[in-house]
């Protein structure tokens, strides 16, 4: 267990203090995609512009070179390291340039990675080459590999089409060097823009994926994974660096900033079209899940049950409204909890066969119910007891973006629908304290 430096608290965005090296092997956690943008070596006391004004390529001690043997122990290290940390479908981006990624290339492919595509990022707008003796420096690449060579990985190849105006999107991506807007909370030397970030972020995860970033910098990768509903561990042995990170964290938790922020990155055709695209993906994934309240000493007796009835709403003897879409529900997960007591999962979940609203006259034993009418839950096979659906439930997670009303019937321990990813959200942490 490592305590974090910082956790969010919607608990989207944890960071690690420390070296990568040291801390990755002392947590449990896959992941569903990283992105690295590792050390360049590129700090050899060069010169370049920024602005008009000659300055010095240094970026700090982390980032000399100390020669061809010392990078490829570095890349090899690291990415030994992060591989253990992926999920068998997993996949990662690692950003370089000549300084470092032929040799992130080579040891990818020693290490039993594929990789898929080497992206071209080109900058429309890059600093001149003011020795006028080769081309100018406009490019960085993108390594993007697969764990394995056999297992298939997640790629929204539609999505990708969509955004380069209905033609398959290329390995060379357009798009412009950091705005001045996204250093709003403190200056990193080599912060990434949030355009290269949300393309490849959206390019290869689902909603709620788990993105790890073991050279986090300023976390970019995080606030690109928030603002697109993702979620995300970053790592640097920099507290100034993690400083500007949670600023930056801070920011976007006020929603009208981060539906700015979605507006401003460039790569969309259109101003809305990348917050469109998250809120369209959050509801189209949404499996739906029924919430069933059960009083905390009938939860051992209700393990074995196949059959639930739960209250419908009534008023004047007719059923006035229902927990919207509870007749599409896919699994059942039983709550505990009230009267003073945090609500809770039990741990128990099962497949939904049918959900039939009923009058308590044709349910055997209800019919002398003050209840008139009762939602009738059959189950595929009896409750299957997870650790990891136990534990105190995050209200503001379990119903963000669904309407008020489950929030409603959820406290009136009425049935309530919700998503499976917000079941996962509202309990879920990385392991991590
Ligand atoms: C190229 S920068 C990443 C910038 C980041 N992509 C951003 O947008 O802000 C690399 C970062 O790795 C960190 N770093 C270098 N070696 C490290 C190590 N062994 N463990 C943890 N962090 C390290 C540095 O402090 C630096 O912030």
């Amino acid at each position: 267990m490592i305590d974090p430096y910082y956790k969010s608290l919607d608990k989207n965005l944890y960071l690690l203090h420390g070296d990568t090296m040291e801390l990755l092997p002392q947590f449990d956690h896959q992941f569903d995609m990283v992105f690295a943008d590792p050390p360049y070596f590129l700090s050899n006391n060069g010169l370049s512009i920024q602005s008009g004004k000659i300055v010095s390529v240094n970026k700090g001690a982390w980032d000399k070179s100390h020669g061809f043997d010392y990078v490829n122990d570095f890349n090899r290290k690291w990415l030994s390291l992060v591989r253990e940390k992926m999920k068998d479908d997993a996949t990662i981006w690692i950003s370089g340039t000549m300084h470092n990624i032929f040799s992130v290339g080579q040891i990818l492919t020693e290490l039993g990675f594929k990789i898929l595509n080497v992206i071209t990022w080109e900058k429309t707008n890059p600093p001149p080459n003011f020795s006028c003796r080769f081309f100018t420096h406009s490019s960085e690449q993108i390594i993007w590999a697969r764990k394995h060579e056999k297992v298939p990985h997640y790629f929204n190849y539609d999505l990708m089409k969509e955004l380069n105006d209905d033609k398959q999107m290329k390995d060379v991506w357009k798009l412009p060097a950091i705005a001045p807007w996204e250093k709003s909370c403190g200056k990193h030397p080599t912060q990434k823009p949030l355009s290269v970030l949300t393309r490849l972020i959206l390019a290869s995860t689902k909603p709620n994926a788990w993105i790890l970033d073991p050279f986090s910098g300023s976390s970019t990768t995080g606030i690109a994974a928030n603002l697109a509903n993702r979620r995300f561990l970053g790592i640097d042995q920099e507290t100034e660096f993690l400083e500007i990170s949670i600023k930056r964290k801070q920011e976007i938790e006020n929603e009208k900033t981060a539906e700015l922020y979605r507006q401003k990155i460039a790569g969309f055709i259109t101003k809305e079209q990348f917050s469109t695209f998250v809120h369209q993906e959050i509801s189209d994934t949404g499996i739906k899940v029924a919430l069933g309240f059960c009083r905390s000493d009938n939860v051992k007796k209700s393990k074995s049950s196949t059959v639930f009835y739960f209250h419908a709403i009534e008023g004047n003897n007719k059923v006035k409204e229902f927990p919207i879409g509870i007749l599409e529900a896919q699994k059942l997960i039983l709550y505990s909890g009230g009267r003073g007591r945090p609500n809770q999962f039990t741990g128990l979940m099962a497949d939904i066969q049918s959900v039939e609203l009923k009058h308590k006259s044709d349910i055997k034993g209800k019919e002398n119910s003050e209840t008139e009418f009762y939602y009738e839950v059959t189950l595929k096979d009896s409750f299957e007891e997870s650790e990891t659906l136990k534990g105190v439930i995050n209200l503001s997670v379990l119903f963000e973006k669904i309407d008020e009303k489950n929030r409603k019937l959820f406290q009136q321990y009425l049935p309530a629908l919700a998503t499976w990813e917000n079941v996962l959200k509202s309990i879920t942490a990385v392991g991590v304290a």
